[in-house]
């Protein structure tokens, strides 16, 4: 009996997913299932879904990771490549709706920047001219910084390299941050004012033994491969680029530390700076070439022991590793492995990388136009969500927050907007103008990229009245923007039937996207965000009662998390709570909000699904906890716990839910049981 089901679910489980992929794009060839037996169907699908990665034999009450997940690993394994979540299948979907787009003729009615990636995407699928150029291309750019050392050998001019100054034509040329972190932000104190900020790069991290020798070999095939470097070479120049790397990390900041930004920045002069870390690191110089002018305005200093660190590599360090290092940073642009069964693949997921924003858009107007109601559905959600959180921060049983900290609060509240990435009417001439691109010359459309990118951020540096864009690549997940206190969701979240469909109980459309944006929305409110006001500018505004009621519910959460275990491991105690904050809040938004739909139907016909005795409250928790199902690969699991800012999935489903009292009124644990603790953490 059991066998017998499970293959039936199997085959719902194929026919959700290519409802999922093609009937989207071919519009109108599965109108059958907006008939009732389609919805059966649909509503079939789901629940054998659900419940082939449900483990009956585990309590729900003891832990509902377990209960809900249980068998998700078995179906979905982690492998040696990637890991397994339903984030990636979502957007594995959305890239091959970017592949569908992109693969369409181009039309008369294409605007300017369609038809520039439509182009840019048929000159990626000429794999005979990608491997004819790739070498000669990628050589004449390194050598217009006097080339790669590691290629130039013994003609390689060592007296004439200026480190610093090839640093900043790096930058100014193809806009490559190397030793130095460089970014163009609001002021933190001020969001309407934009800064340089001058330091940490804040994308490098600390790699363990294993983890650092990876990425070595990954470095050193792409020598190999890219300049034909002998493996000898190959490996040597790897091997002190990663070690210099190291150095490098070894001071950054951690980002789960405490990440007010005054700890961080401090407001001075370029000049200030040069006195400090000059003449070897002369900032002003620096900066001087990357402009072309002088930049006397003040500017962030950011990180300082980190700048030290730099100044001491640049004093150190043989001049060919340095060169070696910063012309690598060029490598994977002029990277594309041609594979001839799977170009159209490779290429799509590169036109997304290069393109996010432009993409998001083309993706979002096509699901647009497929289902209409979509956008309109997100929004009403993230109203409802909003008036569930407005209640909840009114409530007097908060009662260590006073009424004037109250009161922001809830300004901040209202104020915050919700975006879906790729929604907005972008003139995309406006940083994509002067970009010309070639059906024919792949290599020189990403050289023409770069530069035009290279300009975008000196214009976003200059240019006072331009608002800065979020995108700092492909937005795979949704996130609050603290500067402009907004939530973002990605356009890839607009794909249905993943998590909510119409014909789904509304239990998982709460659980799912409701979830995810009350997440997102309680951020705001977290312990690195309720220092930033309603208009986004840093600013304590909390009295001094209000923190102290905040401090001590913060120090609950992290206690809770750090007796948790993970891979048999102790979870590390986090000075940041931004996430278990987010989560502890969220999941009362969502529920507040998913009760108050049920309160108001007629009937909840719909609100449960076949073969399954869930009850609609039980739904919401089952598809919390489902939509946070995932397997890490064993080998990968201490450098997660090591880098992450998010504790493992399966300790942030048992905290959430252990704090809710809704949860285990839901599934009526007795108070003796795991899931329902005498003792709960609760924020807001
Ligand atoms: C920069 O240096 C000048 C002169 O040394 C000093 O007067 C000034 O206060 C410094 N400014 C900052 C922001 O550190
Ligand atoms: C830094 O360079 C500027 C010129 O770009 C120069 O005026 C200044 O004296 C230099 N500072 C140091 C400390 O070398
Ligand atoms: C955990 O769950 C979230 C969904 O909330 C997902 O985006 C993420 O990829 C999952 N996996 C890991 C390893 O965190
Ligand atoms: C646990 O539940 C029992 C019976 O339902 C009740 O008598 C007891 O007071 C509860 N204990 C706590 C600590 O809430
Ligand atoms: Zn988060």
């Amino acid at each position: 009996m059991e066998g017998l089901l499970h293959s039936v679910c199997l085959i719902f489980i194929t026919l959700a997913a290519t409802i999922s992929s093609s009937s989207a794009i071919q519009g109108g060839v599965f109108k059958e299932l907006t008939t009732s037996l389609g919805q059966q169907i649909m509503r079939l699908a789901k629940s054998a879904e659900m419940r082939s990665f449900m483990d009956s034999n585990v309590s729900p009450c003891e832990d509902f990771y377990g209960y809900a997940c249980g068998n998700y690993a078995a179906i979905n394994a982690a492998t040696l490549e990637k890991d397994t979540d339903i984030g990636r299948l979502m957007f594995a979907s959305y890239l091959r709706r970017v592949r569908q787009l992109l693969k369409q003729p181009r039309m008369s009615t294409d605007r300017p920047m369609e038809v520039r990636v439509k182009y840019f995407y048929e000159s990626c699928l000429d794999t005979a001219a990608l491997r004819a150029n790739q070498r000669t291309h990628l050589l004449s750019v390194l050598r217009e910084f006097g080339g790669m050392p590691a290629v130039e050998g013994k003609s390689w001019n060592d007296v004439g390299f200026d480190a610093l100054e090839t640093m900043a034509q790096l930058l100014r040329r193809y806009g490559k941050t190397t030793l130095l972190g460089v970014t163009v932000s609001p002021d933190f104190t001020n969001s309407q004012i934009k800064r340089l900020y001058l330091g940490q790069r804040d994308d490098l991290m600390e790699r363990d033994g294993s983890a650092s020798l990876a990425k070595k070999q990954e470095l050193k095939q792409r020598l190999q491969n890219l300049l034909g470097l002998s493996q000898e070479l190959a490996g040597k120049t790897a091997e002190e680029i990663i070690e210099l790397e190291a150095e490098l990390a070894h001071t950054v900041l951690d980002r789960r530390m405490d990440r007010d930004p005054r700890l961080r920045n401090r407001l001075t002069m370029l000049s200030n700076m040069s006195d400090v870390y000059g003449p070897v690191l002369n900032l002003t110089s620096f900066v001087t070439s990357w402009l072309g002018h002088d930049y006397i305005v003040p500017v962030y200093e950011h990180v300082p022991s980190y700048l030290f660190q730099v100044k001491k590599l640049l004093l150190g360090t043989p001049n060919h590793v340095l060169a070696n290092y910063m012309l690598s940073t060029l490598l994977t642009d002029f990277e594309i492995r041609p594979s001839d069964g799977q170009q159209e693949e490779i290429c799509a997921q590169r036109m997304a990388q290069l393109f996010p924003d432009v993409l998001d858009h083309m993706v979002y107007l096509s699901l647009e136009q497929q289902s209409p109601h979509i956008a309109n559905e997100l929004r009403n959600l993230w109203l409802e969500l909003k008036t569930s959180f407005r209640e909840i921060l009114s409530s007097p049983d908060l009662e260590w927050l006073d009424e004037t900290t109250r009161a922001e609060l809830l300004e901040k509240l209202r104020l915050m907007s919700f975006e879906i990435a790729g929604g907005q009417a972008v003139d995309f001439e406006e940083r994509y103008g002067a970009l010309v691109v070639s059906s024919a010359d792949y290599y020189g459309n990403v050289q023409r990229l770069l530069e035009v990118q290279a300009s975008n951020l000196r214009t976003d540096l200059m240019k006072e009245s331009q608002r800065l864009s979020y995108y700092d690549g492909v937005i795979e997940s949704p996130f609050y923007a603290t500067e402009i206190n907004l939530v973002v969701l990605p356009a890839s979240y607009m794909q249905h039937r993943y998590f909510w469909d119409d014909v789904y109980p509304s239990a998982l459309k709460y659980g799912t996207l409701g979830l995810f944006l009350s997440h997102e929305m309680a951020h705001g409110f977290d312990d690195l965000n309720r220092l930033f006001d309603s208009k986004g500018n840093l600013n304590e505004y909390w009295s001094s009662q209000a923190k102290m009621g905040f401090e001590s519910v913060k120090s609950c959460l992290s206690d809770q998390f750090a007796k948790m275990r993970y891979d048999s491991k102790m979870l590390p105690r986090l000075e940041s709570q931004g996430e278990s904050i987010a989560d502890n809040v969220g999941i009362r938004i969502a529920q507040a909000a998913h009760r108050k739909w049920l309160e108001q139907l007629r009937t909840q016909d719909m609100e449960t699904l076949p073969h399954m005795s869930q009850s609609p409250e039980q739904l919401f928790y089952l598809s919390v906890a489902q939509s946070m199902c995932s397997d890490i690969w064993l080998e990968r699991r201490s450098a997660f716990l090591r880098n992450s800012v998010h504790p493992p999935n399966e300790s942030r489903v048992l905290a959430m839910l252990a704090n809710s009292a809704a949860f285990a009124e839901a599934f009526q644990c007795s108070n003796k049981t795991k899931m329902n603790p005498p003792t709960r953490c609760l924020m807001y």
